[in-house]
């Protein structure tokens, strides 16, 4: 724990250290010092790291709106460091062609008064692309707040005409995660009226004794509940949790289905542990192979793989429908624009040989309540 607090912190600092510099020009032309400025931001270092160590040190809970507010504030440092690591590689471009950047400001200028004019333009510039940088970072932490909390949008796949099947994903639940937002996703959820439910993981950030009762909400869904564990049900003790949520009446599946049948058509309907979970559990490994087993050949096959990068082996395994979650789509800048170098599908509808698979974006959220161009989605199939 110790070494986890020291590492976050010394990781932490050296970008707020970063930040405090870059917007210090901003800063001193509002007036403050540079005192001011550094005690301003520097602090926030220690927001993080401080949250972990009370959670797991202390027998006092936090208060969920502390918990919120630390998650807001680090969502706006790391969007707001991105966006100053974006700015700082413009301008390193546009300065390494000296020349080039004279002619752009002045073509006429004189040789000798282009270094002093250039240096007063740079100063102007760095304050004025700071203010900016600083704006647009308050900005989308605002809008992504809004948009992580608003009605999840209900996406539609029509793949057959038999079952109605809903899927939902990565709620991640939390300390933090508002009751109300849980209420309402269970009431959309509700209004799709599916045959059956499923849940692709990432259920929960936190114990079962932390988070039981927003785990209860989810008792209030008016049909079946199929679910796998996603990489943070092994974070949280997926035992516990696995053992809880059938409790509630939740069916897990474990490289294990069930089969379906219905106007003459037949569905298989199963579900592999997360792609990353014998690590933490060495029983829970994903084996799509096992999964399909119970299958015969007319059933339309069904997979939930938490992991789009599970797709290889479902496809492998004989699998016509692969549904996976996890990425978020990247959920906020910059993650948003750097989601496709960890997984081979963001989001949505996509095919691999003969194997269709869908990535739901995620209806809760992890982290920083920030959404940016990534709605909450629930996603509704006809298949069959
Ligand atoms: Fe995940």
């Amino acid at each position: 724990m110790l070494a986890f607090f020291l590492t976050s912190t010394a990781i932490l600092g050296a970008g707020h250290i970063y930040i405090a510099f870059k917007i210090m020009p901003f800063l001193l032309a509002l007036g403050l010092s540079k005192t001011m400025g550094f005690s301003l931001i520097l602090p926030g270092a220690l927001f993080m790291p401080a949250l972990f160590f009370w959670r797991f040190n202390s027998p006092f809970s936090i208060p969920s709106w502390l918990y919120t507010g630390v998650y807001i504030h680090f969502g706006l440092v790391s969007t707001l460091f991105a966006l100053l690591l974006a700015r700082d590689m413009f301008h390193l471009a546009i300065y390494t062609g000296q020349s080039g950047w004279n002619y752009l400001l002045n073509p006429s200028i004189k040789s000798s008064q282009s270094s002093s004019l250039l240096q007063s333009r740079r100063e102007f510039l760095e304050f004025l692309t700071a203010g900016v940088t600083l704006g647009s970072a308050f900005l989308l932490t605002g809008a992504g707040y809004l948009i992580a909390h608003q009605k999840p949008i209900i996406r539609r796949v029509k793949l057959g005409s038999t079952w109605k099947i809903t899927q939902f994903s990565d709620l991640h639940l939390s300390p933090s995660l508002p009751v109300s937002f849980i209420n309402e996703i269970v009431s959309s959820l509700n209004q799709t009226e599916p045959d059956f439910f499923v849940f692709t993981g990432d259920l929960v950030d936190g114990t079962v004794e932390e988070l039981e009762g927003k785990a209860r909400l989810l008792t209030q869904l008016n049909a079946p509940v199929y679910w796998v564990t996603g990489n943070h049900e092994y974070y949280s003790g997926a035992e516990n949790w696995i053992n809880f949520m059938s409790q509630l009446g939740w069916q897990y599946l474990h490289n294990s289905g069930l089969r379906f049948s219905k106007k003459g058509k037949n569905l298989y309907l199963c579900g592999v542990p997360d792609i990353t979970g014998s690590k933490i559990l060495p029983s829970h490994i994903s084996d799509p192979q096992k999964a399909l087993s119970g299958s015969l050949p007319d059933d339309f096959k069904i997979l939930l793989a938490h992991q789009p990068r599970s797709a290889p082996a479902a496809e492998k395994a004989g699998a016509h429908l692969q549904l996976s979650g996890h990425t978020h789509n990247g959920q906020y800048f910059p993650y948003n624009t750097l989601i496709r170098l960890a997984q081979p599908y963001g989001k949505g509808l996509h095919s691999l040989k003969q194997m269709k698979i869908y990535v739901n974006p995620g209806t809760g959220y992890w982290g920083p309540p920030n959404r940016v161009g990534v709605p909450p989605e629930i996603t509704v199939f006809e298949v069959g």
